[in-house]
């Protein structure tokens, strides 16, 4: 890797198998950014307990299929450093050398933590590791000395208070060890579910990235339209419909004939869905096809995390040296 190349870390909690929402909204921008940056890409499993310890989901099997899905739309671990969090316990390590200067009130306002702790029913999140969840994240990120972090929307927090304890960090033992990451907002399209709503798991409307292409048809079929349109001859529109957003996506250079077609009445929506599934067809098969080798060799996704682990382990380790001298351990 280039010494000269910005750094660059994301990360994502281990949900097994992804959506086209993971990829349009996160996975797409990770895969662009190979080439022009040495690119970290982490398995965030540790931070998959912070809600769910009571009840530990089949990490294993969650790992191995998003890491699939992640090769299989173009990560190239020859490119990037791809993996997992608990391979690193230099993680943890940071994790809680930074814990001893974090202030509490940082992490209680962080918003996205009270908004969780309302909102997640049904599990006990009064403990010390959901609070430490951004905290955790931010050793994430410092300790590869990350300048830029590509994430959505919702974990600008995090990554402004990974700056906060950087500074707080550098200031405390007068030192440059921790650059101030930038937050890289993910350049996304919009997916909707079936249903119209945002794609998500917990929605039960998520196309998967795997899905066989032939079942792919079916799947569109069963999509929302303009919900106005009872006959063929309504006109639409296409503003509201799930579907097009499908087509701006998936079928770009026949956007306009789509539109006009559909506002004109002159299109049903079960034809117009009959298009959009070739090209989504033609996008999901060789993904697809990379899916189906890689499935064929049960090590390959753990020969991939072993090798990505040691790289990390290095680099982590040397970070660590340097936080372990100007804190008095060495
Ligand atoms: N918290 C992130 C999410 O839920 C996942 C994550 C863990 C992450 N560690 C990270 C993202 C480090 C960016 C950088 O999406
Ligand atoms: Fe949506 Fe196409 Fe039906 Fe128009 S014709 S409402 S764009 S599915």
């Amino acid at each position: 890797m280039s010494v000269t190349k910005k750094i660059i870390l994301s990360g994502m909690r281990p949900t097994g198998k992804l959506h086209l929402g993971n990829l349009f909204g996160a996975l797409e921008n990770w895969v662009k950014m190979q080439d022009q940056y040495n690119c970290y890409y982490c398995v965030a499993d540790w931070h998959a307990l912070t809600t769910d310890y009571e009840n530990p989901p089949q990490i294993g099997e969650n790992i191995r299929e998003m890491v699939i899905d992640w090769i299989s739309c173009g990560i190239e671990p020859e490119k990037a450093v791809v993996f997992k969090q608990s391979d690193v316990k230099e993680h943890a390590e940071l994790h809680l050398l930074l814990s001893m200067l974090a202030p509490l009130s940082w992490l209680e306002r962080v918003p996205t933590y009270k908004e969780q702790l309302n909102q997640i029913q049904g599990k006990n999140l009064s403990t010390y590791g959901f609070l430490g969840y951004p905290l955790l994240q931010a050793a994430d990120i410092l300790i590869y000395k990350a300048n830029a972090v590509p994430v959505g929307e919702d974990q600008s927090p995090h990554i402004e208070l990974t700056r906060e304890i950087a500074r707080r960090f550098n200031f405390l033992y007068d030192t440059k060890v921790f650059p101030e990451p930038e937050t890289m907002l993910n350049i996304y399209k919009t997916v909707p579910g079936l249903d119209n709503r945002k794609m998500s798991k917990s929605y039960d409307n998520i196309i998967e990235i795997s899905t066989p292409p032939e079942e792919i048809p079916a799947k569109i079929r069963m999509m929302i339209t303009d919900p106005g349109r009872a006959k063929k001859s309504d006109p639409g529109n296409p503003d509201i419909c799930s579907v097009f957003a499908f087509h701006r996506i998936f079928n770009e250079d026949k956007l306009g004939e789509v539109e006009l077609s559909c506002r004109k009445g002159e299109i049903g929506c079960v034809q117009c869905k009959g298009i959009v599934s070739v090209p989504v067809q033609e996008f999901l098969a060789p993904v697809y096809e990379k899916r189906r080798k890689l499935e064929q060799d049960p090590r390959l996704i753990e020969e991939i995390l072993e090798a990505g682990g040691k790289k990390a382990r290095v680099a982590a380790g040397e970070t660590m040296e340097e936080v372990r001298r100007v804190m008095g351990l060495r």
